[in-house]
């Protein structure tokens, strides 16, 4: 299969089985103890453990809750993330190895202790994961890995015979870690929100954050009124601020993930195969049997080709390990990776004091996402957490990230002059067919002209707003997308995906 229709519902898995939210849209101005922007994994858990640590509290969210990147995971609920921790240890030292493993595996507890004590009915399952070895070249890689992984307190043991595939030499298996249906999770979390004191707003977009300093409180402002709070929690995933330069510390991953029907018992556990790139099976049940969530494909957003591709050759990998009966569901989705594999959750940058954030969770944030929420409302209550100064956002440690952050940040200048040179001069767009898009420039303009399935021409400005880069179509989601950090824009210019956030100009063209 090279060319032709991609089989399978263009739907995660996750919103086609859970109803659409309707929380109110904020109305007018509003003052609380604190605002919590963006309602995913970790504004929602940063949200909850603010009003009920007794704080008044506004979650801001400018679309629908759970739809962006936490409603398109695949929801491994797990402290193993690759082959991690000999890395950690070897580049931060063992304190921080611990902290992270630490957090990731407080947060698999907070996901457990909540399922339990609330009767939260989403499909939270405990089971084993695996990464497992590509060839034999990676076994001392992965024998160490499970060493380091034990003495840090995990569950890790090494594996010579993995349940999947049946070709891996060996594997290294974290006992007990979980997953769960990240939507159905989430909104039995965000129901317990609202009550007199504390709100849930929807379509309530947030256009600035400004931190009032020792004097004054913090001003949220949105599109439909202020909102006057003591401290704010960023959780926009990547920061609608950027105080810090989380652009240059961080880069976009972009991965692909299918919902299949095997014809066969998918494999007990859960599988990854830390490589470029990478491969990811996890057996998740619905009330229609048992569906196997196949991921990967993953590359630098807005670069390496045809998306649509990705998607053919990801069904062409679950074809070559399993019989598969049907393609119900395909999705994708970004996640940004800092440049020393931590993530950033504190304090937003200098001048934001009351303000705090959480990013770059490397395709990990069920877990880092978790213990980010908590963190940050303990901040924002004036607590912490042990592992708070492994990942305060304002480390700097040039040996384990400063050679990745000046490579991150000369591709980005590279990119930025090749395709400046580079586009078209002219090009007829009277040819493109539908789901196509190009750059082409008009009037010496760059533009981002494509047609949709009605045979519709969108054209909008092809100079991405964050730092005037030329975005790229992207054809397995029929976006803009820019090769220099990662933003993403819809055919009519909306903003997808930070760090832009003004929109393309000439919208609905
Ligand atoms: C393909 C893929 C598979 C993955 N699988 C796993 C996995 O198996 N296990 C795992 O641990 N992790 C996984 N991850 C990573 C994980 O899904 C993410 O790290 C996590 O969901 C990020 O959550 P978030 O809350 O930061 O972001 P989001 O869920 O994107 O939430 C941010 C919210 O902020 C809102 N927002 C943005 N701007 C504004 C604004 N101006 N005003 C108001 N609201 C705003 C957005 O609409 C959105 O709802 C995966 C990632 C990818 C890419
Ligand atoms: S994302 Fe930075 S220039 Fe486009």
């Amino acid at each position: 299969m090279s060319q032709g229709e991609i089989p399978g519902r263009h739907e995660s898995l996750w919103t086609a089985t859970t109803p659409r939210t309707n929380f109110p849209a904020l109305d007018g101005d509003l003052r609380v103890d604190t605002a919590v922007v963006g309602g995913g994994i970790v504004g929602v858990t940063a949200a909850l453990h603010c009003a009920e640590a007794g704080r008044e509290v506004a979650l801001l969210e400018s679309g629908r809750i759970v739809e962006g990147v936490t409603g398109k995971t695949t929801a491994k609920v797990t402290a193993q993330h690759g082959l991690r921790y000999a890395d950690l240890l070897d580049q931060h030292g063992r304190g921080a190895a611990r902290d992270y493993a630490d957090a990731n595996s407080a947060a698999i507890e907070e996901v457990a202790r909540r399922v339990e004590d609330h009767d939260i009915d989403c499909d939270f399952e405990r089971l084993p994961a695996y990464t497992y070895a590509a060839d034999e070249d990676q076994r001392e890689q992965v024998e160490r890995e499970a060493e380091v992984a034990e003495s840090l307190g995990l569950p890790a043991s090494f594996v010579e015979d993995p349940p999947f595939p049946r070709d891996a030499p060996s594997a290294v298996k974290f006992a007990e870690q979980a997953q769960f249906h990240p939507r159905k999770y989430l909104l039995d979390l965000a129901d317990r929100i609202p009550g007199e004191r504390s709100h849930v707003f929807e379509e309530t977009k947030v256009t600035g954050v400004e931190d009032g300093g020792d004097d004054a409180p913090c001003e949220v402002e949105t599109e439909r009124g202020t909102v006057t709070a003591e401290n704010v929690v960023v959780a926009t995933h990547f920061p609608i601020e950027d105080p810090a330069f989380y652009f240059a510390r961080q880069h976009p991953k972009r991965s692909y993930v299918l919902a299949v029907r095997l014809a066969e018992e998918p494999p007990r556990g859960m599988f990854y195969r830390d490589a470029e790139p990478y491969f990811s099976v996890r057996p998740h049940p619905t009330d229609d049997g048992t569906l196997t969530l196949i991921g990967g494909q993953n590359h630098k957003t807005g670069k390496g080709g045809s998306t649509a591709e990705r998607y053919r050759k990801l069904v062409e990998q679950a074809r070559d390990h399993f019989e598969v009966e049907s393609v119900e569901h395909r999705w994708s989705t970004q996640d940004y990776v800092t440049a020393d594999k931590i993530p950033f959750v504190g304090e937003l940058g200098p001048g934001y004091e009351n303000v705090y954030g959480a990013t770059g969770f490397a395709g990990w944030g069920m877990t880092n996402g978790t213990a980010a929420g908590m963190l940050l409302a303990d901040l924002a209550s004036d607590g912490t957490r042990p592992w708070a100064e492994t990942f305060d956002p304002q480390r700097f440690d040039p040996g384990a990230s400063g050679a990745k952050l000046v490579s991150e940040n000369a591709d980005a200048g590279a990119q930025f002059a090749r395709d400046w040179a580079t586009v078209a001069l002219s090009a007829d767009t009277d040819e493109l067919a539908p789901g196509e898009g190009e750059v082409v420039r008009r009037g010496g303009k760059p533009l981002a002209v494509s047609r949709d399935e009605d045979g519709e021409i969108h054209a909008v400005s092809a100079v991405c707003t964050h730092m005037k880069c030329l975005v790229r179509w992207n054809d397995g989601e029929e976006s803009w997308d820019c090769p220099c950090h990662g933003s993403r824009f819809s055919v009519d210019g909306e903003v997808l995906d930070g760090p832009a956030v003004e929109d393309l100009p000439g919208r609905g063209g």
